[in-house]
């Protein structure tokens, strides 16, 4: 039994529909369920519709994510594997996000995953087994200057997935973070729509750039099937590790990160903002 959140579009439509192909059983979860028809249209051209059961939870609301899960012990038994995937991100230089928009990000993209996570250890515990997977990004391996509330927020993900990985294993409960670079989905858009910005910034000029490059890896971005893939991969590997990076670039990046100087690292960024 599979438990997803976020399903309503992009990696985590895909996922619930890819784990469903795979034979998993599974609870795509969405906050506006009058958003699930995608989901359903896809799963049936899969031919898996049968196997989805789409249920309402917005993971900022810690009551509800604790019922959902319950209902669905209640239903099931048990819950096999949990893909914390709603996220979206915030952007905007530090000084001129909003209190209110940082705490929002982190509502849902930290605080979202916690409750879940939570919610289903118990369960996995008496089990002796399960897999949560954390869908972070590569921005919770690196902070690109215009997306520091996003980056916080993976950063946050990043470090609870670790913590997290040491306490579950003694229990057979493998946590394990995926960490995607650009993929084509609708964050890109909704994110452009609510970018945090003043009208006579300081910023402007390395915010257009910033905005420019956005624009350009959401726009040659890959398939977000890759990553549904991967967590369908993960979900049946027998001793999976603990970070997946996929994405164009991804790995390299890291090594480049790990490998060289950070003054690299702070040149290039400058450069590209001029
Ligand atoms: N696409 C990329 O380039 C990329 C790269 C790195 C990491 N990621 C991560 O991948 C995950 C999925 O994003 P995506 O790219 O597939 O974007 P997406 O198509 O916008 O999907 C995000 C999903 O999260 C849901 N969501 C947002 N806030 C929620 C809340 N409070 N409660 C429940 N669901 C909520 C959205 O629901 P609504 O439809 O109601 O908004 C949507 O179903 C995110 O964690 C994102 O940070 C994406």
């Amino acid at each position: 039994m599979a438990f997803i959140t976020g399903a309503s579009s992009g990696i985590g439509m895909l996922t619930a529909v890819s784990l469903a192909a795979a034979g998993c059983k599974v609870i795509a979860t969405m906050r506006n369920l009058e958003k699930q028809s995608a989901l359903l249209e896809l799963a049936e051209q899969r031919g898996v519709a049968n196997q989805i059961t789409c249920m309402a939870l917005d993971v900022t609301n810690e009551q509800q994510a604790a019922q959902v899960v319950q209902t669905v012990i209640n239903a099931e038994g048990r819950i096999d594997l949990l893909v914390n995937n709603a996220g979206f991100a915030v952007g905007g230089y530090v000084e001129e996000v909003p209190m209110e928009a940082w705490r929002s990000q982190l509502e849902t993209n930290f605080f979202g995953v916690v409750a879940l996570t939570r919610a289903v250890i118990p369960h996995m515990r008496k089990q002796m087994s399960g897999r949560i997977i954390n869908v972070s990004s590569l921005s919770g391996r690196f902070g690109f200057p215009g997306y520091a509330p996003y980056a916080a927020s993976k950063f946050a993900v990043e470090g609870l997935s670790e913590a997290l990985r040491h306490e579950l294993l003694p229990f057979g409960i493998q946590v394990v973070l995926v960490e995607p670079g650009a993929f084509k989905t609708s964050i890109w858009q909704k994110g452009f729509e609510q970018i945090h910005t003043t009208e006579h910034s300081p910023y402007r000029k390395g915010m257009e750039a910033v905005l420019r490059y956005s624009r350009s890896a959401a726009e040659n971005a890959p398939d977000p099937q890759l990553v549904a893939n991967l967590v369908v991969r993960i979900a049946n590997e027998r001793a999976p590790k603990l970070r997946y990076p996929i994405g164009n670039g991804a790995r390299s990046a890291l090594l480049g990160k790990a490998l060289l100087p950070w003054k690299w690292f702070e040149r290039i960024a400058q450069r590209a903002m001029r």
